[in-house]
């Protein structure tokens, strides 16, 4: 988490770092800052809050110089103060970091024994502190980055600026991820492809442990204590036009909306478009797979506990699904020659990155179902299945779940085919029920008023459960998981039948309790928990198909009546509406869907 940004121009570097920064303030939004250098000397400015306080800041107090770092915070060390703000400079050193400088607390303790006064609460300030003090003793810069590197452990990316070093730039990364960017005579160093996307497509990634020296002729690579290494400039896949939100409120908005056209690619590259089948990928595709083994976090593993379900019944292999989080700090078992699928949209969440390292020290083959291609776990997986959402920016995951989902069902058609366990019959007819699921997300789409009536409701209650069985389980978890981070009304998601082993305790007429029922092999099951929360004066709202509210609907109001689909492709449907009536539940509060509080993007720190 936290965005940063280097820029070595020959334009004024503020506009265009914060520009950049608006791209990565996903990543983190409690406070941002920007350093520049003119005639030799460190210019900057801070501010505590999102980005538009540090607009204003700047636009009252502009920062001359054509090269800079800029950085937008999510607090780890130190609340969300101007002091706390980034860049941090000691002397003639800048820095922007992200992650943890997870011995700080020793390298502070020496210097504060050597007289060095801090400033900020932050492990980021050891480094400018490190750094300028090398300089100082008559260090090049890019010798006291070498001699830096091995003394520093944790995860963590930074970029250097160094008065009267106009025309360089220091970046290093160890675990967070960092691009550099080439320009015509220009360079830059970003978080991500997309924060560079409007300045240049040409694109070099730093591999875990790489630092680097930016000029702005180009580039040189280096790991540990110097020595050089050879990184393949790409181009991004991502381009300016890709970025914006449109005629969209928020890139929430606009990323449910985009559902269809990610669902779509997803299936195009998943299927053969000559046969229709999908191809299984390595590591997936080995006869007797023991055991698949998900790991994940937050709303992937929420995709991964459907993709249970589906692995199982399709193809009867056994799935196990962990939170990445647990599963890295306990001892498991894993069978020989099984399979790990870590599911992540960006890629670079921290606690997925070291479920796989685990799994693959424990033996496991690891197969990447993964929104960015470039990202570290693509990198480290033996196979990659990418999801084609296109790139997401509101903190609450939408399409990509859409994306992770429908490649997830694909697969667990395809192995059900490979192992014999599903017939070519049956694989048709959810191939066909795949690709049906565009036209009828974008039908889901279209009940905008009947959602805000029902967001209305939620956006005042104190506590909302949501409930749903078998593949519907996952959305009611992820449907309460939408409403409290982006509301911070406090939800629930729950297992329908295990609403009479407490929660059932909870309701009364103030408790919306959002059921998620399509009519499935488990619809009357839940009808009759329906019927147990209507019992006891609980506001039912009910997501369902034609036969379902014509089976349970009483106030019409209260029903969202979805296309009907073949069951096993009913959660990706159904995410639509626990989607939108968080969303609109946002909007009528007032909290910021885009940015909730507390939270940011791609999760790098454990
Ligand atoms: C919730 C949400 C998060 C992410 C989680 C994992 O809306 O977006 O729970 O799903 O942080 O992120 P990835 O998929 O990038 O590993």
């Amino acid at each position: 988490m936290c965005g940063i940004v280097g820029a070595l121009t020959g334009r004024p570097a503020a506009p265009l770092m914060l520009d950049a920064l608006r791209r990565l303030e996903y990543r983190g939004y409690d406070s941002a800052g920007l350093a520049t250098i003119q005639d030799g000397k460190l210019h900057r400015r801070r501010a505590a809050g999102k980005l538009s306080e540090l607009d204003a800041v700047v636009a009252a107090d502009p920062l001359p110089g054509t090269s800079g770092v800029g950085h937008t915070r999510w607090a780890t060390h130190g609340p969300p103060t101007v002091e706390n703000a980034h860049p941090h400079i000691a002397g003639r050193v800048a820095v922007v970091h992200n992650g943890i400088i997870e011995n700080y607390a020793e390298l502070k303790a020496g210097l504060k024994a050597d007289g060095v006064t801090f400033t900020s609460d932050t492990d980021t300030e050891v480094v400018a502190h490190l750094l300028d003090r090398a300089i100082r003793a008559g260090q090049t810069p890019q010798a006291a980055m070498a001699a830096l590197m091995p003394r520093l452990t944790g995860a963590f990316a930074f970029v250097v600026l160094v008065a009267g070093e106009d025309d360089l730039l220091l970046a290093a990364r160890r675990v967070s991820p960092l691009a550099i960017g080439l320009g015509d005579g220009e360079a830059f160093v970003g978080s991500d492809a997309v924060a560079l996307a409007p300045l240049t497509r040409r694109i070099v990634y730093l591999e875990d442990g790489d630092w680097a020296v930016l000029r702005r002729s180009g580039v040189e690579v280096f790991r540990d204590a110097g020595v050089p290494v050879e990184r393949r400039e790409q181009i991004s896949t991502v381009s300016a036009a890709m970025v914006g939100k449109g005629n969209y409120r928020h890139f929430m908005e606009k990323e449910i909306h985009e559902q269809p056209e990610a669902i779509a690619h997803t299936l195009n590259a998943v299927l053969d478009p000559g046969t229709g089948r999908a191809t299984v990928p390595y590591p997936l595709d080995a006869p007797d797979i023991p055991k698949i083994t998900i790991v994940a976090a937050g709303t992937s593993y929420y995709a991964g506990l459907a993709a249970r379900y589906w692995f199982e019944s399709l193809a009867g292999i056994a799935t196990e699904v962990e939170l990445a989080s647990e599963f890295r700090d306990r001892d498991v078992v894993l069978p020989e020659r099984g399979v790990t699928i870590a599911v992540t949209q960006s890629g670079e969440s921290l606690d997925t990155l070291m479920a796989v390292r685990q799994a693959k020290a424990l033996g496991q083959r690891i197969l990447a179902i993964v929104n960015v291609p470039e990202s570290t776990i693509a990198r480290e997986s033996d196979g990659v299945l990418l999801t084609r959402a296109g790139p997401e920016f509101g903190v609450a995951s939408t399409k990509a779940t859409a994306a992770q989902l429908t490649a997830f069902c694909a697969l667990a058609i395809a192995l059900g085919r490979a192992n014999g366990r599903l017939s070519e019959e049956r694989a048709i007819e959810l191939r066909d029920a795949l690709a049906g699921l565009p036209s009828r997300v974008g039908e889901a789409l279209h009940h905008e008023a009947r959602y805000v009536r029902i967001a209305h409701d939620l956006a005042r209650a104190r506590d909302v459960l949501y409930l749903g069985r078998g593949l519907s389980y996952p959305i009611a978890l992820e449907g309460a998981l939408k409403l409290k981070e982006i509301t911070y009304v406090h939800a629930e998601g729950y297992a329908a039948g295990e609403m009479k082993h407490g929660p059932i305790a909870l309701i009364d007429e103030n408790v919306p309790v959002v059921i998620v029922a399509p009519t499935d092999r488990w619809f009357e099951k839940t009808a009759s928990n329906v019927s147990e929360v209507r019992a006891r004066g609980g506001r039912v709202i009910l997501l369902t198909d034609a036969a379902g509210a014509e089976r349970l609907g009483e106030s019409d109001d209260h029903v969202v009546v979805l296309p009907t689909v073949d069951p096993v492709v009913a959660p990706i449907l159904y995410l639509v509406p626990v989607q939108l009536l968080a969303y609109y539940a946002a909007v009528e509060k007032g909290t910021d869907a885009d940015q909730p509080r507390n939270l940011a993007k791609s999760v790098t720190v454990e």
